[in-house]
């Protein structure tokens, strides 16, 4: 089959379509036919070298996929060779054939096209495991997300706001009108706003119950500043920075504040089956309805993919990048 290849860890114009061998469904396992995939930061990463794909999982970029079940595993009852689906898988996206734990695929919504439903996975079932499973946000409660215009910030807005929580986003000013349309109560423009003065003002003094952060270090002392009695922090990347300075530890004291890191990758297979279904379950009849909707921000051919990773380490997306693969 066709697949994106690496020539050697660095830039984008280290990839390249080449030849790579089939992969064959295990028996818990469906072989996909690969009709679009979807950028994470996390091939941005491992294409430099940075991200190593987890022991047993194929080294192919690519962490989504939507398209066309056309094999089985001996094991697998609930799938059959047509059926269209999308969903997470440790590695092999970008690529004409990947395989899919038959517990991690998920039907295609039947208003999505291909390119839709690869955007759907991997920020849906981060910010459902976030907002959810690990802060259990709660109806009447406010929740901070940083990176609001990001495919996880997206799909975290659309949840928070189901839920029926009040919702603040960071984002560059010109991502705003996206956030606000999704639900987001008020946009802060942290390139010229103190985020914490203004989180403080829009909940008269209490500050957020819930805050999801992408940013880590250079954010911490402002994030828990940010919080009221019983916050929960949760940090699901360190784009900022690793290293915290001089940080005032009083208000995880005094405030109760949980702060919890999470990744999604190196969870187990009974882990991501779990969190698939309790996704399922909440979110795609709001899929069907129209109520919830993967923001895509482009689709690009698979012979475009160099271009494709450029744009995103230029941090000039709202929500989703695709690529098509034919
Ligand atoms: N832990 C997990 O389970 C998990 C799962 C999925 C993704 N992630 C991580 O979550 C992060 C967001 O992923 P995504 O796919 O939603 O991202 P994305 O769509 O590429 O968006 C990232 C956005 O973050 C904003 N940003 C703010 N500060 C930044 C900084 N210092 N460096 C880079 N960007 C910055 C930028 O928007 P503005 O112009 O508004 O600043 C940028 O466009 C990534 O780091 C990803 O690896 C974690």
């Amino acid at each position: 089959m066709k697949a994106v290849l690496i020539k050697e860890a660095g830039a984008p114009e280290n990839l390249y379509l080449g030849e790579w061998e089939t992969p064959q469904p295990k028996p818990h396992e469906v072989l996909v036919q690969v009709k679009a995939t979807a950028l994470n930061r996390a091939d941005t990463m491992q294409r430099k070298g940075m991200y190593p794909p987890p022991p047993g999982a194929s080294p192919i970029l690519g962490l989504e996929i939507a398209g066309i079940i056309t094999a089985i595993g001996t094991e697998v009852t609930q799938w059959k060779i047509g059926d269209k689906v999308c969903g997470l898988i440790p590695g092999g996206g970008y690529a004409e054939y990947a395989v899919i734990p038959a517990s991690q695929a998920l039907p295609i919504p039947s208003n999505l096209s291909f390119e839709e439903a690869a955007g759907v996975p991997e920020v849906f079932l981060t910010a459902f495991q976030a907002i959810n499973w690990i802060g259990q946000l709660q109806k009447g409660e406010s929740i901070l997300i940083h990176a609001g215009a990001s495919g996880v910030g997206t799909a975290a807005i659309q949840i928070a706001k189901a839920i029926g929580a009040k919702v603040f986003v960071t984002a560059s000013k010109g991502k705003h009108e996206t956030c606000l349309q999704l639900g987001a109560e008020k946009a802060i423009d942290y390139k010229t706003e103190n985020f914490q003065e203004q989180v403080l003002a829009y909940t008269d003094g209490k500050g957020v119950d819930m805050l999801i952060d992408f940013i880590a270090a250079p954010y911490l002392q402002q994030n828990l500043n940010s919080m009221n009695f019983d916050g929960r922090i949760v940090i699901l990347a360190l784009m900022g920075g690793l290293t915290a300075t001089e940080v005032n530890m009083l208000p995880i004291l005094f405030k109760r504040i949980r702060i919890q890191g999470s990744t999604l990758r190196a969870r187990t297979l009974e882990y991501k089956a779990r969190l698939t279904k309790d996704l399922y379950d909440f979110a795609w009849e709001r899929f069907e309805t129209g109520e919830f909707k993967p923001v895509i921000d482009s689709v690009y051919d698979w012979t475009e993919v160099v271009a494709a990773h450029e744009y995103m380490e230029a941090n000039k997306n709202i929500g989703k990048i695709i690529l098509r693969v034919s």
